[in-house]
């Protein structure tokens, strides 16, 4: 071998170990086994041995081993955690406290008081003590169940391991943020990409030892399960984890009004260059703890909490073509391919153009020199182009009328509701014809908050697809792990765990299964409001023969519109092949009604007029609390209609007429023990 072709072989080592590290540690998708990684490592090092002329910055005798482990235990959190809506815009903040003010029925003028605090771009963490010892330490996982990682927690100065002050909680799991400052990631910078991929990637080191090399810090913001803590307040909270030994970040505030917020997020912002932590963004959150239960939460995010972004980062750069990617839905969706550009320190290629109308009113074409922005984690989009810059034999782009995958005829659908042509184009077929809604399909029911299954991610969905193993969702339980043991890539070990994670994941929540189907407008939501009606999956399975979708109307949260997908979904018969299939192969666990004790057990309620000091939302929560139903019209179903003030006369009339009970405010509170 001459000394170019040996730098050429070096070369495509070092672009693989990347690669995978990349993958690895940002995507969390390993695209290699473990025994595969190792084997690359050490072909570099012989030659880096025997040929001392290669060197490179990515080898891994300048990265130190940062093998990951995938061997934490998982473990459950006994409170899940949430994530945060975000808010950019003074309007979205208005809207928040608008909604807010709502829900509790009071008016605008109330005056609410919110902890803000600036949010560190980390990884969180949960802390278990007990009797002021410090326990367990998990991952946040999917929020739901999170992987223990104690003994790589255990290593950072920053969480104490023994409290002593005597107003600790005899129980409580303390939660917060795992970083990397930006003067200690100065000295990682070639390992990692960014701080936040040098935290996550120490986190996860089978050894602590390799966690301990590594500087991170802990700063502790809320709690998750809790005994014995008599605060009222979150500012109170923030302050006693001081007292307690924690770090707290000290731009936090205790600020009312959004027009302060708005000030106080200005503030932040200018100081943010110079601040030795990346924050991307200021959590907002109700000081008020009695107010935050009284909010509770809307799917995964609180009501009662928000993550008000940084504005985002902008660059020009040239629009080299247009492809359409099709979704799990169908949509059409326009993606510009661009000339990489550096925004805000990532390389960005691929901006979304949303939909055909907006290339039409932003007259977007091939060729065109436009403005990117990126904010936050959100897709970058194209803000506008510049026409003056056009090349003169440009041409308008003409949005496909057939599907890209599969040819169908795409459509644009009137919606009933908003009265106006939908803004998306879709493919118009059905069930598992369309091949890229397929995989689509597939990538929806292995992600996070469907299946969630251990290292089956969307590259491996991808290329499973690709070599025919799997094409509908049972597949997955029917692999043929022969064939996959002889693929590049991969090994017996990783076959061994690949099959473990996906025999795991066989035991599923009705809601979790309504979810992963990917059933449009069926989101984690719904999801839940159909298991929690349903019950069982069989009840679901049956209605396809019943027919009777209607009834599900009576579902509060369930419109006209999901009922309909609902209706189309059950009607593909490559859909009701696939339930059946995934009932042989799946235990599917029977939905658990909200604590069926409670004081309003097997009683149903509808509200007509407006009631006093409390919104139709809350009310709603607090029926289901106590184990009643609320149903969307009076119906021989109904037990109980509330009324409030100007209450819809037809209403009362057909209620009456039926004999249900007709009360007011005060009797309702009273049958919930609560006088108004
Ligand atoms: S509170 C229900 N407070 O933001 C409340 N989160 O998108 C959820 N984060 O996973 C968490 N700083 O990693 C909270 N002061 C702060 C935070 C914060 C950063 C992160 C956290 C969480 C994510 C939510």
């Amino acid at each position: 071998m001459n000394k170019k072709e040996i730098k050429k072989q070096y070369f495509k080592k070092i672009d693989d170990y990347i690669n995978y590290n990349k993958s690895y540690y940002e995507k969390s998708q390993p695209l290699v086994d473990d025994q595969y990684f190792d084997k690359l490592k050490k072909e570099i090092l012989l030659f880096e041995n025997k040929y001392k002329f290669l060197r490179s910055k990515n080898s891994p005798s300048k990265i130190v081993g940062f093998k990951p482990s995938k061997n934490f235990k998982k473990q459950k959190h006994r409170v899940p955690m949430l994530s945060l809506s975000n808010a950019f815009s003074l309007q979205d903040l208005l809207n928040f406290e608008k909604k807010i003010l709502n829900f509790i029925s009071k008016d605008k003028d109330f005056i609410l008081s919110y902890s803000a605090e600036p949010k560190i771009d980390g990884i969180s963490a949960s802390l278990n003590y007990k009797n002021g010892e410090f326990e367990t330490g998990l991952s946040r996982g999917d929020g739901e169940e999170g992987e223990d990682i104690t003994n790589n927690l255990a290593t950072i100065k920053d969480i104490p391991k023994k409290i002593l002050s005597k107003d600790f909680p005899e129980d409580i799991d303390i939660r917060g943020e795992v970083f990397i400052q930006n003067s200690d990631f100065e000295k990682l910078k070639e390992k990692f990409a960014n701080p936040r991929n040098a935290a996550s990637g120490s986190l996860r080191q089978k050894n602590p030892e390799d966690t301990k090399k590594i500087p991170l810090k802990f700063i502790a913001y809320t709690f998750g399960f809790e005994k014995g803590l008599k605060l009222k307040k979150q500012s109170d909270y923030l302050k006693k984890l001081s007292k307690w030994g924690f770090k707290i970040n000290p731009l936090n505030k205790t600020i009312t009004g959004v027009k302060n917020l708005l000030e106080n997020y200005n503030d932040v912002e200018q100081q943010r260059a110079n601040l030795d932590f990346d924050i991307d963004g200021i959590v907002y959150k109700i000081d008020d703890f009695e107010l935050q239960k009284r909010l509770g939460n809307v799917a995964n995010a609180p009501r009662w909490a928000i993550a008000h972004k940084f504005s985002s980062n902008k660059a020009i750069s040239t629009i080299l073509d247009i492809d359409i990617q099709v979704g799990r839905t169908g949509a059409l969706t326009p993606v510009a391919k661009l000339k990489p550009i550096n925004i805000g320190g990532v390389i960005v290629s691929n901006a979304t153009l949303h939909n055909e109308d907006e290339i039409n009113r932003k007259d977007i074409r091939v060729g065109d020199t436009a403005v990117i922005e990126r904010a936050g984690d959100v897709i970058p989009h194209i803000l506008s182009v510049d026409i003056k810059k056009r090349l003169k034999n440009s041409k308008k782009f003409i949005f496909p009328e057939n599907c890209p995958s599969c040819g169908s005829k795409t459509i644009k659908e009137f919606n009933k509701i908003t009265k106006k042509v939908d803004a998306v184009r879709r493919c118009s077929s059905e069930g598992y014809y369309c091949d890229s809604i397929s995989i689509e399909k597939l990538k929806h029911f292995v992600s996070k908050e469907a299946f969630n299954i251990d290292g089956f991610g969307k590259k491996i969905v991808e290329n499973f697809w690709k070599l025919k193993l799997i094409k509908f969702p049972h597949d997955i339980f029917k692999l043929d792990y022969q064939k996959i043991e002889k693929l590049e890539g991969w090994g017996q070990l990783s076959v061994q765990n690949l099959k473990y994670s996906i025999s795991q994941k066989k035991n599923i929540s009705l809601e979790k299964l309504i979810y992963s189907l990917g059933i449009r407008h069926i989101g984690l939501e719904n999801a839940k409001l159909l298991a929690k009606h349903f019950i069982s999956f069989s009840k679901f399975k049956n209605l396809s023969k019943q027919n009777d979708y209607e009834e599900m109307l009576n579902i509060d949260g369930i419109g006209e519109t999901q009922v309909n997908s609902i209706k189309i979904f059950f009607s593909n018969e490559s859909n009701l092949k696939v339930l059946n299939e995934l009932e042989k192969v799946l235990v599917v666990k029977k939905a658990i009604q909200n604590s069926d004790d409670g004081l309003l057990k097997n009683k149903t309620f509808l509200v007509t007029g407006k009631l006093n000091g409390i919104s139709r939302a809350e009310v709603k929560s607090l029926i289901e609390e106590n184990s009643g139903k609320t149903v969307s019209s009076v119906s021989k179903k109904l037990n109980y209609l509330i009324i409030g003030d100007k209450p819809t006369k037809k209403k009362i009339d057909s209620a009456k007429q039926l004999k249900i009970n007709v009360i007011d405010q005060a009797e309702f509170l009273k049958m919930l023990d609560k006088t108004s």
